[in-house]
């Protein structure tokens, strides 16, 4: 079993893509539970419009916890399941720290910016934090909404790097299909328009589950 977690202290980041994209990619393998741990629901809202769809396309089972709940009923609820996914709150939160607790596999959405370089110092307090009372956890930043016609991904390596923090090999870059997908239950795989929105997300996926 493994338990993840997509976490920034910021919002908009792609945390909620990220984490219903990794969820039912794990669904389509075996029983997997999504975490929505952020009060405005978002991978909830997904998952109400998923049930709407009737496809019968694998799906995650979906709960709504908050705050501490998600690490003290998380625990015993992720031992019904091979993988868990928790969407964590966009803030510093009981929330936030509980989901960093829980995860053994943190996946730490950021964009491409100053503004996204400045935050994460944000994130990365409450994840060394963690660490003290998680040591084994492995925490992985992923670029997200990536422009492909800039180098601003390229920068924003080079201060990670500098950071020495793990970047995971992929990137994922700002696509329609992403921000449709969402709204629409699915995933950009079900959406099946964008080849290279699809060929990122496996590429993410196999790297975080090798
Ligand atoms: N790779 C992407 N390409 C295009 N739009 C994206 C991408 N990732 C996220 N978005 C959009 O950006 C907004 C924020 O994404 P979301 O996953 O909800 O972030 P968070 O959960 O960190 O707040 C949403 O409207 C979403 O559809
Ligand atoms: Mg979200």
């Amino acid at each position: 079993m493994t338990i993840f977690a997509c976490v920034n202290t910021k919002g908009g980041v792609g945390k909620t893509t990220t984490a219903v994209h990794l969820a039912v990619m794990l669904a389509r393998q075996q029983r997997s539970l999504l975490i929505d741990g952020d009060p405005q629901a978002s991978a909830a809202s997904w998952a109400a419009w998923r049930r709407e769809r009737i496809d019968g396309a694998p799906s995650p089972t979906t709960v709504c916890l908050s705050g501490k709940a998600i690490i003290t009923e998380g625990k015993p609820l992720a031992q019904g399941y091979v993988h868990v996914v928790v969407d964590a709150g966009g803030r510093d939160s009981v929330g936030l720290r509980s989901a960093l607790l829980l995860a053994e596999y943190a996946i730490i959405p950021v964009g491409a910016s100053q503004l996204d370089a400045a935050a994460l110092t944000d994130v990365m307090t409450v994840v060394d934090l963690a660490r003290d009372y998680n040591p084994n956890l492995d925490v992985r930043i992923l670029l997200t909404r990536v422009d492909p016609r800039t180098k601003d991904a390229a920068d924003m390596l080079v201060f990670l790097k500098s950071q020495n923090l793990v970047v995971l090999n992929t990137m994922i870059c700002e696509r329609v299909a992403f921000r449709r997908a969402i709204g629409e239950g699915a995933t950009v795989h079900e959406i099946g328009k964008d080849h290279l929105a699809i060929s990122e997300v496996e590429a993410f996926f196999q790297e975080v589950v090798a």
